[in-house]
């Protein structure tokens, strides 16, 4: 290809993806819905494309960056003057390092455990899968939220093995904030740690705070907070690839470097699980954060935040819906009643054009919609409750979505620890998850795929996910 050919073909496959800008999409990417923020976001990305963060003492303007952009944190969350952080690759690889480095400040233990609200996010478990911490997954309560006391409750039966408790502000699924008095300084009494893990909402709350909103208290200003993870690609409406994971004192980051010289090539000395990485997420984080500033951030937190309200009040004045929790941040979820689903509206705002995101039953929780609001959606809060209201008039109309009795049954008879190949493919191939012609492809209606994974269980949704996920990624040749 030739270089306009190549641009221009990459242009061409980005039109089957989600829309990044124009708050429409209320999953994976957060817009600001100023187009100079993310044009500052991308010419710094651009321009450090090809920059090394492995070595600060070679790329000095990346150390420069990342200090900046750590002291901008540590204001937001009442850190103490020693507290410092590193900026990560996103939340998954802070909550990683915040397991990671708990772990290895106890090398005294041999089986280290940590204990977990259950609406932690995933990363919490990814963690504890690779770092072989063992996860005591404690259910929150009824609104919820943690429940301090059970929480506690677990870390007390083996305190001695736990080197960490993990709460969330908010959690992703709920958009509620834990009882962060009441786990952390708990936690600290006992000698362990607790990690806040803000990844989503680290960058609004405070704003929200500053503005005047009730915020319960979650940052460093609670006694035994020891890290907590807070994503610039998140709410500071940076371009992908940041996070940053702050320590209350340089010993509580100390576990997190690694280091090696015991091999004949240079001397490796991370801080991150990435060693090579490319300078250019830091710098389109710091920019966007040199440009927007306090003020720019929290204008756009009062637009969010109006955002979220209107929302929220249209979805109370829709009979067949429930907010799941008054939010604490800008995650919105609600629940149908049983005249229609919540996978179906899901199909039904796609043809709208506004990209919603299910979520599965989990621990008698019926199934739901999710919502993280951007501040761009304030634009268009009230297309985006006629399109609801619309889309649950047609759910409505066509019923509540229903799996075929014979894959229900067949699903019931398996087990995912034991499933073949073969099998995998037979169940993809029933679920609708395999398409004809060029192979796999995802239905134009996810619906009935949403029920019929719905059914599953966790174990056997992974599954089949992995299956399917496994399927798609094959090479080009
Ligand atoms: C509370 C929370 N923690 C961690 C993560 C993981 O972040 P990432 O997807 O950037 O790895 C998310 C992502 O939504 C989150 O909401």
């Amino acid at each position: 290809m030739t270089d306009d050919d190549a641009l221009a073909r990459l242009r061409e496959m980005q039109t089957a993806d989600l829309p990044v800008h124009g708050g429409r999409t209320l999953a994976y990417v957060y817009d600001s819905g100023l187009p100079d923020v993310d044009r500052i976001g991308r010419e710094a990305v651009a321009a450090y494309a090809g920059s090394n963060g492995l070595d600060p003492t070679a790329f000095p303007s990346l150390l420069q960056m990342e200090n900046d952009l750590v002291g901008y944190t540590a204001d937001l969350l009442d850190a103490p003057a020693d507290a410092v952080g590193t900026v990560t690759s996103g939340g998954t690889e802070s909550c990683l390092l915040a397991v990671q480095g708990a772990r290895d400040s106890r090398p005294d233990v041999e089986r280290p455990r940590m204990v977990v609200a259950s609406t932690v996010h995933a990363a919490f478990l990814k963690a504890a899968h690779y770092f072989g911490v063992e996860a005591v997954v404690v259910p929150v309560g009824p609104d919820f939220r943690a429940d301090a006391a059970a929480m506690l409750a677990a870390v007390d039966e083996d305190p001695d093995r736990t080197v960490l408790v993990v709460v969330s502000a908010p959690s992703y699924a709920h958009g509620v904030i834990d009882p962060v008095t009441e786990v952390a300084p708990a936690a600290a009494a006992r000698g362990i740690r607790c990690h806040v893990d803000a990844c989503i909402g680290g960058w609004v709350l405070p704003f929200a705070a500053r503005i005047g909103r009730d915020v319960p208290p979650w940052t460093f200003a609670v006694d035994g907070v020891t890290s907590i993870s807070v994503d610039t690609h998140k709410y500071a409406y940076a371009p992908k690839g940041t996070s940053v994971l702050m320590h209350r004192s340089p010993a509580h980051r100390r576990p997190q470097y690694f280091a090696h010289a015991d091999w004949p090539g240079y001397t490796m000395l991370n801080s991150t699980i990435q060693s090579t990485k490319s300078g250019g997420p830091l710098a389109g984080a710091w920019a966007v954060v040199q440009s927007l500033g306090d003020a720019g951030y929290e204008r756009l937190t009062r637009e969010v935040f109006e955002a979220v309200d209107r929302i929220v009040a249209g979805v109370a004045a829709i009979p067949e819906l429930t907010l799941v929790a008054v939010p604490d941040s800008t995650l919105v979820a609600f629940v149908t009643d049983d005249t229609c689903d919540a996978f179906t509206i899901c199909d039904e705002m796609a043809t709208r054009e506004w990209y919603v995101q299910p979520q599965m039953s989990y621990a008698g929780q019926p199934p739901n919609v999710h919502l993280s609001v951007s501040a761009a959606t304030l634009a268009h809060v009230d297309e985006f409750l006629a399109a609801l209201a619309e889309s649950v008039a047609a759910a409505v109309a066509v019923g509540p979505v229903g799996v075929d009795p014979g894959v229900a049954a067949f699903i019931e008879t398996l087990d995912p620890a034991t499933l073949s190949d073969d099998d995998f493919d037979g169940l993809l191939a029933a679920s609708g998850l395999v398409g004809g012609g060029e192979g796999l492809a995802l239905p134009d209606r996810m619906a009935e795929v949403n029920a019929m994974l719905d059914l599953a269980s966790p174990a056997m949704r992974e599954a089949l996910l992995v299956a399917f996920l496994d399927r798609l990624a094959r090479p080009n040749r």
